[in-house]
């Protein structure tokens, strides 16, 4: 039985935390079992918002690997390949520019909201106005059926839908089958000072985070500020460690007791964190073991990205076939 196909990707923008585990590595790990699955380190999407600053991106793209390595992610399973290693990312993308009016682009909220949030950027290029023809490109070059993003992802998934349709409309009805979006909830994952978790906050918990690092970071965690003292009444609802237990501890029982502890201070913050600690540093120990597997054989991630991209490309190449001719092209 044909088992449909899955693609995803990821930017290669540093390391991955929490939040990546549980609002997408998580899913992509087992989506594994049920589809083919094609998951793409984006590194021509990363280049898009930081061709000024570019240094780091070599690196990253191996450390997004062993991230995705460690949280499960299996080469013999899944097809894990870096964007860039295959060539037809960019033809395809390329093919589509011919057909997408540029209205489409302008409306993107993703694009008004990211020039306006990244100022420190200059943003106004060519290829960013492009994101999404790339990722159409990405998500069509191997008809996949199923494209599992989070909400903020939404807007170019649609577009990917309609720039298959217009390709479809002027070069062959249904040679490119629509994606659909497999919307992955994203559960409120803080960090440590209550903000957004993210890596440009500083105040991230990282998947590669050691035990040590990972308690002195919950430890001196911010809280509902009404727990000035041990002796202080508090509302988990108002704590930012609150909402990483409701993501990471699945004790009920236990999650219940402890909000009542909290508002009666019959327990203090500490004991609250030791507790989720445990929960978050238990569920981490095959994710470092799997680090640490890889991690200790370099050459083994070279060779699963040359295998990746084979495999890829196997996939990619044949749907160039069918678009060159489709276009009236010669070809190849
Ligand atoms: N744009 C996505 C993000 O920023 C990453 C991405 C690139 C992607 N190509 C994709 C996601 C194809 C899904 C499908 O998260
Ligand atoms: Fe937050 Fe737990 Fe302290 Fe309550 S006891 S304020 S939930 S850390």
């Amino acid at each position: 039985m044909d088992k449909g196909r899955v693609y995803s990707g990821m930017r290669p923008t540093g390391p991955l935390h929490l939040g990546h585990l549980a609002g997408a590595l998580t899913n992509w790990v087992a989506l594994q079992d049920e589809y083919e699955c094609f998951y793409n380190i984006a590194d021509w999407h990363a280049l898009m918002s930081d061709y000024a600053d570019s240094g780091r991106t070599r690196r990253n793209s191996l450390d997004i690997l062993l991230d995705w390595l460690s949280a499960g992610l299996d080469p013999e399973k899944s097809c894990l390949f870096v964007q860039s290693h295959v060539p037809q990312h960019a033809e395809l993308a390329l093919a589509f520019a011919m057909l997408t009016p540029l209205g489409w682009l302008y409306r993107n909220p993703t694009y008004k909201e990211q020039i306006q949030n990244l100022q420190n950027k200059d943003l106004s290029t060519y290829a960013f106005l492009g994101y999404p023809v790339l990722q159409a490109a990405d998500i069509l070059l191997y008809k996949a059926n199923k494209v599992p993003v989070g909400e903020d992802q939404s807007a170019h998934l649609e577009l990917s839908r309609e720039i298959a349709r217009r390709f479809n409309h002027f070069f062959g009805e249904n040679l490119l089958p629509e994606p659909q979006t497999l919307l992955t909830p994203t559960p409120k994952v803080p960090g440590t000072d209550g903000k957004k978790m993210s890596k440009s906050y500083g105040n991230s918990l990282d998947m590669s985070e050691d035990s040590k690092s990972l308690w002195e970071k919950l430890r001196t965690m911010i809280t509902d500020p009404a727990r000035k003292k041990r002796t202080d009444q508090g509302d988990p609802d108002k704590c930012p460690v609150w909402d990483i237990h409701k993501v990471f501890n699945g004790d009920e029982a236990q999650r219940e007791e402890l909000a009542k502890g909290c508002r009666t201070a019959g327990i203090g913050c500490i004991d609250c964190k030791k507790t989720l600690y445990g929960h978050i540093d238990t569920m981490m120990e095959p994710i470092r073991q799997r680090r640490a597997r890889y991690e200790n054989n370099p050459s083994t991630l070279t060779e699963i990205l040359a295998e990746g991209a084979k495999r890829a490309s196997a996939a990619a190449e044949e749907t160039m076939k069918e678009i060159y001719p489709a276009m009236g092209l010669l070809g190849r």
